[in-house]
């Protein structure tokens, strides 16, 4: 397998080539290596750790200090994918200066870029960002830090309109995207004519995630993909059932511990000199 390492510049190579392009979400090292090993060319250190890994409703609880952590595991199984940072809630919003300094952070953790929700509102942001050479990818639609200004995790764009929300809003957020200089962009959540629209008119990469077959590229969170999650969106394909083999492997452990088949000799250490016979009881 081809180890040279993804870069920025390829992805757009890949988009002009119309090949289509695979971003996972990776938290540890371990699911990092496998990923990587098995070709996946973006790696993204997701702030849905918030939901799959932490257990939280929502992604908003996530702190910077715990996406350096995360960003530092899987930069270590990383060899050939490029490792997206995810900025979380509240390290990027309230100026450039402090996204700029969140983004810095990350890189150091070892992420090549970082990723960031919102679109027009952002724009000055991602062009501080991108301007000290830390690249940077949009995410646009439905973007899980806007959960309670959305009223939930609902499909953005479904009708006309240039207010939150609407059709014309998320592709002029796509563009504002792309104009502040960003080198991709996630969509997430929007129907699939608007994928394609903003995939056809955009010339950086889009990445969706329920948005359909037209986008340059898909990501899916880790834990969907495997069957690990207790409740998987509707637009998540499980590849695997790992849930069930967690459970069922388990199960045996549970059980071979109990009666007493685990482990057994082969998983046993021996001493090296004998162990000494028990004393023997000498009668007076
Ligand atoms: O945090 C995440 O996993 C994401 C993807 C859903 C794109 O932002």
């Amino acid at each position: 397998m081809d180890t040279t390492r993804i870069t920025v510049p390829d992805l757009g190579r890949m988009k002009a080539a119309g090949e289509r392009i695979t971003m996972v979400t990776a938290y540890d090292c371990t699911f990092a290596r496998l990923l990587d090993a098995a070709g996946v060319e973006l790696l993204l250190v997701g702030d849905s750790l918030g939901n799959v890994v932490q257990g939280h409703d929502t992604t908003l609880p996530v702190t910077l200090d715990e996406m350096a952590y995360h960003t530092r595991m899987v930069a270590r199984g990383a060899r050939r994918a490029l490792v997206v940072g995810d900025l979380p809630f509240g390290s990027y919003q309230s100026s450039a200066e402090r996204a700029v300094e969140s983004a810095v952070r990350l890189v150091k953790e070892g992420a090549a870029a970082v990723k960031l929700e919102g679109g027009l509102s952002m724009a000055a942001t991602i062009e501080a960002i991108a301007r000290i050479d830390v690249p940077v990818m949009g995410h646009v639609g439905l973007t899980p830090q806007s959960v309670h200004r959305m009223g939930g995790h609902k499909v953005q764009g479904r009708r006309h309109g240039h207010a939150a929300g609407g059709r014309e809003r998320v592709l002029d957020d796509a563009r504002a995207v792309e104009d502040a200089g960003a080198f991709a962009v996630v969509l997430e959540g929007i129907p699939l004519e608007l994928a394609e629209e903003i995939t056809a008119e955009l010339t950086i990469p889009t990445i969706g995630i329920g948005a359909g077959v037209h986008c340059d590229g898909q990501v899916l969170v880790l834990h969907d993909l495997l069957g690990l999650s207790a409740r998987a969106p509707k637009f998540a394909k499980a590849y695997a059932a790992l849930a069930d083999a967690v459970v069922d492997a388990a199960e045996a452990y549970v059980r071979e511990v109990k009666t007493g088949v685990f482990p057994t000799d082969a998983h046993s250490f021996h001493s090296i000199t004998p162990v000494a016979a028990p004393p023997v009881a000498v009668r007076a």
